[in-house]
């Protein structure tokens, strides 16, 4: 059995027992190990939510990172201190790329804090854009190459080019696949790469059939003229049999509201405390 248990996210399950914070990570559970996808923003989170549900971050095989930002590697210094040294690190070589957001005439770096000569001091780095896999029956895409559709993007998020800035074309966004005997599970950090433009990377290079899709999805900012091709093409990726959507993080409500309208109870929410099982 595969356990994904969700330990950030903005919402909570049940607030009197999860903290929340804009942010993600997910533990992931299988037959041989365990690993942490994603850190969230603080690392206080992470550890008081992964207490709550009995979750010792000290015995994580790996950990993933889907993308640089902050709310993804903030609460990086924190699991380290808990994780055992020499540990696996699995990310994109674009990983330690600053980013930043440019918003209001103001600038500000939300990128990975932590610089690379301090992360090879307690972990092992493996940066590959290649597909890797991680554990058994669990895999990081490597980079998504193919970027014909236009989800996940955010347009107040830049890169130094030169003397000026380019939009950041997200080189580093990775998601992660696990290999279950019903299928294959999508998880998403940010999913800036483009939730389409990841599902179809993923079919591409496992050709198998995806049951479930779990995470940040991005999918906040598109307006209504667009949803309509999203929804066809997510129902033309399924083919006739469509996959779970466990949706949190950057995903919005609206889009979650509309993905209900199209897939009904195939869409569910996935707060800090959500716990998930798949045969
Ligand atoms: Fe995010
Ligand atoms: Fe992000």
């Amino acid at each position: 059995m595969f356990m994904v248990r969700c330990l950030v996210d903005n919402n909570t399950l049940d607030a009197a027992r999860f903290r929340t914070e804009h942010g993600v990570s997910f533990a992931i559970e299988t037959p041989t190990g365990q690993l942490l996808f994603d850190t969230g923003q603080s690392g206080d989170v992470l550890v008081h939510n992964a207490t709550q549900l009995g979750l010792d971050l000290c015995q994580m095989d790996a950990l993933v990172l889907s993308h640089a930002h902050y709310d993804h590697t903030g609460g990086l210094e924190v699991f380290l201190q808990k994780s055992r040294l020499g540990l696996p690190l699995y990310a994109h070589p674009d990983l330690f790329r600053e980013r930043y957001a440019i918003k209001d005439g103001q600038t500000r770096s939300i990128g990975l804090q932590m610089v690379q000569s301090d992360l090879t001091k307690h972990t092992t780095l493996n940066l590959s854009a290649e597909p890797a896999q991680v554990l058994p029956g669990v895999w990081i895409t490597g980079e998504i190459t193919s970027r014909t559709e236009f989800e996940g993007r955010s347009s107040h998020h830049y890169i130094q080019a030169g003397n000026g800035w380019q939009p950041d074309p997200y080189r580093d966004d990775v998601a992660l696949v696990l290999e279950t005997p019903s299928g294959l599970i999508v998880v998403c950090g940010c999913c800036h790469a483009g939730l389409l433009n990841t599902l179809m990377h993923v079919q591409h290079i496992f050709g198998k059939k995806i049951i479930a899709i779990v995470g940040g999805t991005h999918l906040a900012n598109l307006d209504v003229n667009t949803w309509e091709h999203t929804i066809t093409i997510l129902r033309a990726i399924s083919a006739w049999d469509m996959p779970y959507l466990f949706l949190n993080h950057c995903t919005g409500e609206r889009a979650l509201e509309t993905l209900s309208q199209a897939f009904g109870k195939k869409v569910k929410p996935c707060p800090a405390g959500t716990v998930l099982r798949f045969d």
